[in-house]
């Protein structure tokens, strides 16, 4: 089953074609960064123009490299939020409009599901469910409770700041530039982990919520304080470094072993985070769990992962075109806020 993934939630204008849910035929990304950088962060306007100029472009892109046509897919999938609603308008507008023009269907992907389904991506074996996910994004920190393809229940999530979000920001105070969490990662490979005891909020609580606010804060006192201005900033780098990654470990072995579940996925851009990777990979060997974090390049927004979600939630997931998009009562499509068609 070949399926064109479609993302455009955020600032990478993305488009891939996957085979079967696993076997990644092409996947290709136009990073906006460079329009972002001089503003520190994300401009939703210029994110949504951006996507309306590079996205026919992109299709055309990862049909070309798979080698195939638009009329040999068997479906398109496009992420339909959560998002900046002008980026996601680009995605789905431009896949229902291919799903018209070549009477495929459309499936409609929630991103955060798509980023667990990276997990899938080229894997000879696929991951077991029920599993636990951990999505740690820019916008998101959740934990999540994945019984069945198209069943998954939040059991966890961060009460304010998301894990990249805490990353960027402290990044900033650093002079990182944005994004920051790659380049927190990298800085942090020469400093001392140790050298700064930052707290690790919400650690040893029952809940299985997460909290990054308070440590950005003391991040920040620390820095304007005048033992922070001595201080060596890989030092600083490597000590927020470890401090988020103990809660993110921490809470993800609270909910493992409350789960029972023996596959454990990591995914979203922190996944990238090289800490994150080598503490998970020791506490699952620990646990005895099988622990999947996708490549680098799924871990980050792209679509293959889109694709790989819709093919495995197709059975759950409402295959939508422009006439079918007719029949989905208007109660369910009501029901939710992300839904921006
Ligand atoms: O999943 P993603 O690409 O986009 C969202 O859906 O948010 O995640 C982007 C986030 C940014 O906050 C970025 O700083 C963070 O992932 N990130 C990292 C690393 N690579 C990306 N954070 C820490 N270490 C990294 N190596
Ligand atoms: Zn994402």
């Amino acid at each position: 089953m070949l399926m064109l993934g479609i993302e455009t939630s955020c600032d990478d204008t993305a488009a891939a074609v996957v085979e079967d849910g696993c076997r990644v035929r092409a996947s290709v990304a136009t990073n906006q960064d460079a329009f972002h950088a001089k503003y520190g962060g994300i401009v939703p306007e210029i994110a949504g123009r951006q996507h309306v100029q590079l996205i026919t472009a992109t299709v055309e892109h990862a049909l070309e490299t798979a080698g195939i046509t638009l009329e040999e897919l068997d479906g398109i999938a496009v992420t339909r939020g959560p998002g900046l609603i002008g980026s996601l308008v680009v995605g789905v507008a431009s896949g229902k409009a291919l799903a018209y023009a070549a009477s495929k269907p459309l499936y409609a992907v929630n991103h955060l599901h798509g980023h667990l389904y990276a997990a899938f991506l080229e894997q000879d074996v696929p991951p077991q469910l029920p599993m636990l996910g951990l999505i740690v994004s820019g916008g998101h920190t959740q934990l999540v409770d994945v019984r069945d393809h198209g069943d998954l229940r939040i059991i966890g999530r961060t009460l304010d700041d998301a894990a990249g979000e805490a990353f960027d920001k402290t990044a900033r105070l650093l002079g990182l530039g944005f994004p920051g969490g790659p380049a927190m990662d990298r800085l942090a490979q020469r400093g001392d982990a140790a050298a700064i005891d930052f707290p690790r909020s919400m650690v040893g609580a029952e809940s299985l919520d997460f909290s990054f606010s308070g440590l950005k804060t003391s991040a920040r006192y620390f820095l304007e304080s005048p033992a922070g201005k001595r201080a060596n900033p890989a030092d600083v780098a490597a000590s927020f470094q470890a401090a988020v990654v103990d809660i993110l470990v921490a809470k993800t072995a609270q909910a493992q072993r409350r789960l029972g579940h023996r596959t454990v996925v990591v995914a979203g851009g922190v996944a990238a985070n090289s800490r994150l990777r080598a503490e998970m990979a020791a506490w699952a060997q620990s646990a005895g769990v099988r622990l999947l974090i996708p490549p680098l390049r799924f871990c980050t927004d792209n679509a293959a992962m889109i694709a790989a979600a819709a093919y495995y939630e197709r059975r759950s997931a409402f295959p939508t075109s422009l006439s079918a998009a007719r029949a989905v009562s208007p109660l369910k499509l009501g029901a939710d806020p992300n839904l921006p068609f």
